[in-house]
């Protein structure tokens, strides 16, 4: 009893410390949308609910392929296959992720 009252302890430290690890990384990716996209797609709020949760979450597989779809053809092609973009696509996708239009989360920004 004793030992997995430890071993819950030890489980909910962990995932404590996971949740702030994600946390700044969604901070790091909103300071980059504001960055690298608000020019072209306005506020995070908005940018984040332009896809849900799962669209995003495809957009950014596979080397960000889809992400870079998107934006073949159009004025942000550059920037999607730039390396600023690839630089910070973790971090956007995190923040992306998190405020997705099915997420329930608003970003103040
Ligand atoms: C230089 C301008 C520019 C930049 C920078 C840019 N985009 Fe775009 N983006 C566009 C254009 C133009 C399109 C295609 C037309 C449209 O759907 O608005 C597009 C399309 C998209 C789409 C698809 C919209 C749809 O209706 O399916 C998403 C989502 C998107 N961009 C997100 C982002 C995110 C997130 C960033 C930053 C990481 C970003 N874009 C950076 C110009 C840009």
């Amino acid at each position: 009893m004793k030992k997995q009252t430890s071993i819950l302890l030890a489980t909910v430290v962990a995932l404590g410390m996971f949740a702030s690890t994600a946390n700044a990384d969604i901070k790091k990716g909103q300071k980059a949308y504001l960055k690298q996209c608000k020019k072209c797609h306005g506020s995070g709020t908005k940018g984040a609910a332009m896809k849900t949760q799962d669209e995003w979450t495809a957009a950014f597989a596979d080397d960000n392929a889809g992400f870079i779809a998107w934006h073949k053809g159009t004025k942000g092609e550059k920037y999607a296959e730039g390396k600023k973009f690839k630089k910070y696509s973790e971090h956007l996708k995190d923040f992306l992720f998190e405020y997705a239009s099915d997420s329930g989360n608003v970003p103040s920004c």
